[in-house]
């Protein structure tokens, strides 16, 4: 057996005793021909391998350079230097592979930017900033499915190949096997998908809602966690053509009840990476500090990363309509010096991120869920208020982000729900599926998604969502 190691969050934990242990991971420096700080992966903190002078052959020592992997065997004892609680006196050291420092492609010295790094994205998984980011990620992500483990939601998978555009919003890429040249056509030129692997046109899928509903008009409670694709030409630091999401769906639950447990789902997955991460988020949050210094001081955030997670823990979200929400951008300061790029038009205007923005970070200074919004500007799936007018729609948004939560109450009548797609164009016959649950026991039923890396990005501090996803997909960039 190769693997008998202790990692190196655990063993730092330990009061060094003269305990035998062996320990692998990559150099992160080496000095004065002597003290290793290696690293795992496990903490931000690495264990300081002492290798005594004239004990390790010359030859050793020079490959023992930054980003090299070893296996280090020793002793641990409580450190004579400062910084540390202990060290690994080392009685074997092994290079498990080399690494050329010179070539290696982050130097620390130089001060590698966010922009940088994300050129080199194969290999700053090996930075502190991106080690403490994708452990928080991983948290996250495990504290969503014990949320909704606990309230005896079930897990469902939804397809990602799709014939059926959820959104209705046209922004899907396409599957095909076609050939591009001598593309298979009908007589009237268009391409004949009956030639294609699944006889028809197909893309990747924008949202695992309307499958997830089939499976809450069952089971009551469910949720979806997986990968939606957007072909939506947003090059901004919130945007991802690729990105994860949550989508919980309940029957018997109206919008209040929708609102209710988004609040409590926000709450409980910031509150476990409060309660499991704290060194990564105390990292984060002084990185952030450092990053703002840059800039001129009203720029800067007004609380640091990690009150600002124990503020919204704190307080309620505060909950107010669009129309309200219309009135209240309509009388501020802001419009009247016009100092917002989209004017307020009035009621029926889609709101632009820098109206979420306003709302939130300088009217309440907290998360803010916009309800019933103009059913012109919201999907055919929304159910239908009595005004005639709006939709039970409701948006969570969040300081320094805008939207990170899109949610509905769904339209749960079969008459009015063929309407409004008639009415939107989306292909009723198609989704016949969809239309058999109001068919079949319709309910009550709603439902929201959570943009996984905009919450990661909330959790993190991180400015661009490019640096909350280990590999992002943009516009023009799919590396790696
Ligand atoms: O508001 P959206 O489009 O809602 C839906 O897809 C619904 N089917 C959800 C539902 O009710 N089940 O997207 C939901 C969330 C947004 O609030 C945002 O956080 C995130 O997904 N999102 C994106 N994140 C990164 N990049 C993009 N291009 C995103 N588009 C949406
Ligand atoms: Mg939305």
């Amino acid at each position: 057996m190769f693997n008998k190691r202790v990692k190196i969050k655990e063993l730092l934990t330990w009061e060094p005793a003269q305990q035998e242990v062996t320990v692998m991971g990559w150099v992160r420096s080496f000095r004065n021909n002597q003290f290793i700080a290696l690293n795992d992966g496990s903490t931000n903190n690495n264990i300081q391998v002492v290798a005594e002078l004239g004990r390790f052959d010359d030859a050793l020592l020079k490959r023992i350079s930054t980003s090299a992997s070893l296996r280090v065997s020793g002793i641990i004892a409580p450190s004579l230097g400062k910084g540390q609680k202990m060290d690994l006196m080392a009685h074997t050291i092994e290079v498990l592979g080399d690494s050329d420092a010179e070539k290696y492609p982050i130097q620390l010295r130089n001060r590698p930017t966010l922009e940088y790094l994300r050129e080199v994205a194969h290999m700053r998984f090996r930075t502190n900033t991106f080690a403490s980011v994708f452990r928080v990620r991983h948290a996250l992500a495990f504290a969503v499915h014990q949320f909704f483990n606990e309230k005896g939601f079930l897990y469902i998978h939804t397809p990602i190949i799709t014939a059926s555009d959820a959104e209705g919003a046209g922004e899907m890429f396409r599957v095909t096997t076609l050939p591009f040249d001598n593309t298979p056509r009908n007589e009237d030129g268009t391409v004949n998908f009956k030639e294609d692997f699944f006889e028809r046109a197909t893309n990747l899928t924008v949202s695992g809602q309307l499958e997830g509903e089939l499976a809450a008009t069952a089971f009551g409670d469910i949720y979806t966690f997986g990968p939606t694709f957007r072909a939506e030409n947003s090059n901004t630091a919130r945007h991802l053509a690729e990105f994860w999401m949550i989508e919980p769906e309940m029957a018997f639950y109206d919008l209040e009840d929708n609102m209710n447990l988004a609040e409590a789902f926000i709450k409980y997955i910031i509150q476990y990476v409060m309660d499991h991460n704290s060194e990564d988020i105390d990292f984060l949050a002084q990185r952030l500090l450092e990053e703002e210094k840059q800039l001129p001081q009203d720029k800067r955030s007004e609380m640091g990363l990690k009150e600002k997670l124990e503020f919204v823990l704190k307080n309620d979200f505060q909950r107010l309509t669009y129309t309200e929400a219309i009135e209240i951008l309509q009388n501020s300061n802001y419009n009247k010096k016009k100092k917002f790029q989209f004017p307020i038009t009035g009621w029926g205007m889609d709101l632009q991120s820098e109206h979420e923005r306003y709302l939130v970070e300088k009217e309440f200074k907290k998360p803010v869920i916009l309800y019933n919004y103009p059913r012109e500007i919201k999907a055919f799936y929304m159910r239908q208020n009595e005004d005639g007018k709006t939709v039970a729609a409701m948006d969570i948004l969040a300081p320094g982000i805008g939207e990170i939560v899109g949610g509905s109450q769904r339209e749960e009548r079969l008459d009015k729900l063929e309407q409004r797609m008639k009415e939107m164009q989306v292909p009723v016959d198609e989704l016949w599926w969809y239309l058999d649950t109001r068919r079949f026991g319709t309910v009550p039923h709603a439902g929201f998604g959570l943009g996984f890396e905009r919450m990661v990005q909330f959790v993190t501090g991180m400015g661009n969502i490019r640096d909350v996803i280990a590999f992002p997909r943009t516009p023009g960039s799919a590396e790696f």
